[in-house]
């Protein structure tokens, strides 16, 4: 499945230091108009690639990297994902596992009824959905799980609350926590630098999840791979997209 790159997709994130240097409120609500449609398209593309259940497509790449690091802990009985939005990797791997039951959690019911409808559909039955926020994961006893999951979802977890959230999963997870994230060595979390304007308002957070992971209690592993082809050249993505693989103490 090859990518289609559109000229405008091209261009938006080339823009983006020009909207940041534009006047209030004209700036921000360019950048927030350009980061919607930037993803918009990248949700286009995923969605053209979806029918395939191949971890060929883009292997390299954010999405196959990431589900070749939870394939490689199969067999596991349960996984959770953790703001598994409209479920585009939870369905993936319930199709590639079926032997596996998978819990998805987000905090936007919209998206969890578009995911709830794509399971009718295709008739899933290993896929339980569960409205929760990432502050709310002490509802999950200890070691009820094998992989906990996430993508994109923890950069929006500022760095006074990230260490708790990471220690959640930790706790959670019998054999390891897998994240898709923007990974900053020696991120500053007091510095305005780690945090992404993405215009009115909203914004998300880079972090240094080797260091954070490391303050953890009973983690006895981190690994860090930065994803070698990425397609997401928006924002820092591009630079600092990575998988993190904690293991907890068994
Ligand atoms: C950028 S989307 C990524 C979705 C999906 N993981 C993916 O990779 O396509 C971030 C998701 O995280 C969810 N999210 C953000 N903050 C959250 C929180 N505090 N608790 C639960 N879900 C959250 C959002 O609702 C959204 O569905």
């Amino acid at each position: 499945m090859s990518r289609i790159t559109w000229p405008l997709a091209k261009a938006l994130p080339a823009s983006v230091n020009l909207a940041r240097t534009l006047p209030w409120p004209l700036g921000d609500v360019l950048l927030w108009a350009n980061w919607n449609l930037y993803w918009l398209n990248e949700y286009l593309q995923e969605s053209l690639g979806q029918s395939k259940v191949k971890l060929s497509y883009m292997s390299q790449a954010e999405r196959g990297m990431f589900m070749r690091s939870i394939i490689d802990h199969a067999p596991f009985s349960l996984a959770l994902e953790v703001g598994c939005s409209e479920g585009w990797q939870l369905l993936k791997l319930a199709k590639l596992l079926p032997e596996t039951k998978f819990i998805g959690v987000d905090r936007d019911l919209k998206s969890l009824g578009v995911l709830e409808n794509k399971i009718d559909l295709d008739k899933i039955e290993n896929v339980l959905v569960h409205p929760s926020d990432v502050d709310q994961l002490s509802e999950f006893k200890s070691k009820s799980v094998d992989i906990v999951f996430s993508s994109a979802c923890l950069l929006y977890v500022d760095s006074l609350a990230i260490k708790d959230v990471l220690a959640n999963m930790c706790r959670i997870a019998r054999k390891a926590v897998i994240l898709l994230e923007q990974h900053k060595a020696g991120a500053d979390t007091t510095s305005e630098h780690t945090y992404i304007k993405c215009g009115l308002g909203r914004g998300y957070w880079l972090h240094d999840y080797e260091k954070i992971a490391s303050k953890v209690e009973h983690v006895t592993d981190i690994r860090l791979k930065p994803v070698r082809h990425p397609v997401w050249v928006h924002e820092q993505w591009e630079q600092f997209a990575s998988i993190i693989e904690i293991y907890p103490a068994g």
